[in-house]
């Protein structure tokens, strides 16, 4: 037997390969299961009923940019199957559908009133789930900026966050009576991270620490748009999506500790303690000099941007492990990007974990490190929390007989399932949404990289649920609370 496989052998996610049913009877009261996609990741007909173009449209016509060299244009055709999704949701027999609401289509340049065209699909989709018992969770901003604002400066202008706060009050007044939770920004950390700072995803832009204004500018945004749905008097509950990693030294010196607490600052904490606390992070000495940018902001914004949510959400993939030192070559887990040989410091491996498609460490212990740094920091300002995200890719192999035996991927979902029923101590935990129902686009990584409970032949468009599906089904019927 291969190491890989007996390491496999003995994962305690095993028990649960042969008995969902088991694992769902460990599921709290209340616990919301629910699977997530997004916008420009699914739906297609990028130009279709009035959409223009958003970053994300320019940066995969660049050469060069995406690793297949394949574009959203059609991905997986959502925007016209999504009945079809919506009874595979019901199968599947979650609580809740979290996708984004395409900025760039509800509300093309984004300026002005809303795309009709793309009110009378959001309201189909919006009734197809009510219909079928499903909870609507929306997002607003999941990476598509409109292309006409990254004209004028893109997330690095102040004027983004109004006018996205002017997109969330539209949203909120033309879905607000049916849709049960928002979430304002997806991942603000990747956007400033992969799009301003190393510029391997959408605007492209190579700022490194110079890009920390994006990160202000979307927190406002999102604080903007709190408000700003809640002018529109919408019923559901609101949060934001945070990406957390929780972060390692590689080795005991006190540079690796270092530059690990940068790393946990700019990934985790600068996302986080403005939302939850009120304020930016405390940083080291040594390295307030990459910080200027959050020196001179204004109490009020901080105000704004701390405002009460209903929730937390989560994305949890990964944990880092961070070393001192730049990077010898240029490759990062989403592309190469030059100028990462200009950083102080590298990620490096993790060789004690299996890891997905990704080359991503599959480590369910650090969910709950992530939880449990959630309580200790942010304590009684911290809200109820969703995993708003949590999944892998694998390169699933399509049987002759057409079936898709994911056992990576049931086995994956059994261990971080049960870590997040198991949950941990000050933290409420609320559930749990599977990224992804369906493989997409992914970005950067264009069609390479398969995150679905449903595999897709991007050919022909035909769905057929994997082996993952039916386990979680499992699961799911397996619940007694
Ligand atoms: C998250 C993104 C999501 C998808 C997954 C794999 O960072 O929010 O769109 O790309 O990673």
């Amino acid at each position: 037997m291969s190491t890989a496989a007996k390491r496999a052998n003995a994962r305690p996610g095993r028990e649960w390969l042969d008995n969902p049913a088991g694992l769902g009877e460990l599921m709290p009261a209340g616990f919301t299961m629910g699977v997530a996609t997004s916008a420009f990741q699914v739906e297609g007909g990028i130009l279709d009923g009035g959409r223009e173009p958003s970053t994300w449209d320019t940066f995969m016509a660049q050469p060069g940019r995406i690793a297949d060299g394949s574009d959203a244009s059609v991905s997986t055709d959502h925007l016209h199957r999504y009945s079809e999704d919506v009874k595979l949701m019901r199968e599947l027999g979650v609580d809740s559908y979290r996708f984004s609401l395409g900025w760039s289509r509800l509300q093309p340049g984004g300026r002005g009133g809303a795309n009709r065209a793309a009110v009378a699909f959001y309201d189909r989709l919006l009734d197809e789930l009510l219909t079928n018992g499903i909870r609507p969770m929306a997002t607003l901003f999941h990476w598509d900026t409109p292309e006409a604002l990254q004209h004028t400066g893109g997330w690095m202008k102040r004027d983004t966050a109004y006018r996205f706060a002017d997109y969330a009050f539209l949203a909120g007044e033309a879905f607000g009576d049916r849709i049960d939770s928002w979430v304002t920004i997806n991942e603000p950390a990747t956007v400033t991270l992969n799009g301003y700072a190393l510029g391997v995803h959408a605007p492209g832009a190579t700022l490194l620490f110079d890009s920390l204004p994006a990160a202000h500018h979307q927190l406002l945004g999102h604080g903007l748009a709190v408000e700003a749905l809640r002018a529109a008097s919408v019923t559901g509950g609101i949060g934001i999506a945070n990406v957390h990693s929780p972060v390692q030294p590689e080795g005991d010196g006190e540079d690796d500790a270092l530059f690990t607490e940068l790393f946990d600052i700019v990934h985790n904490r600068v996302y986080a303690d403005p939302v939850l606390l009120g304020r930016y992070p405390e940083v080291p000495e040594q390295l307030d000099h990459l910080f200027a940018a959050f020196r001179e902001i204004d109490p009020a914004d901080l105000r704004v941007i701390s405002a009460p949510l209903d929730f937390y959400g989560l994305n949890y993939y990964a944990p880092s492990r961070v070393a001192a030192g730049a990077p010898t070559d240029a490759a990062t887990a989403d592309g190469r990007s030059p100028v990462v040989r200009q950083l102080p410091f590298s990620l490096r491996a993790w060789p004690e974990y299996p890891v997905t498609g990704f080359g991503w460490p599959i480590a369910p212990d650090f969910l709950t490190v992530a939880l449990r740094e959630l309580a200790d920091r942010y304590g009684d300002a911290l809200p109820p929390v969703i995993i708003t995200e949590g999944g892998a890719s694998f390169p699933d192999v399509v049987e002759r007989d057409g079936s898709i035996d994911d056992e990576a991927r049931v086995l994956y979902l059994a261990e971080h399932l049960a870590a997040a029923f198991a949950g941990a101590p000050g933290v409420r935990l609320a559930g749990y949404y599977v990224w992804s129902l369906l493989d997409n686009w992914e970005w950067a990584a264009g069609f390479n990289q398969r995150f679905g409970l449903v595999h897709v032949n991007f050919e022909t468009q035909d769905r057929t649920p994997k082996r993952s599906f039916t386990w979680m089904q499992r699961v799911i019927g397996g619940r007694t609370a």
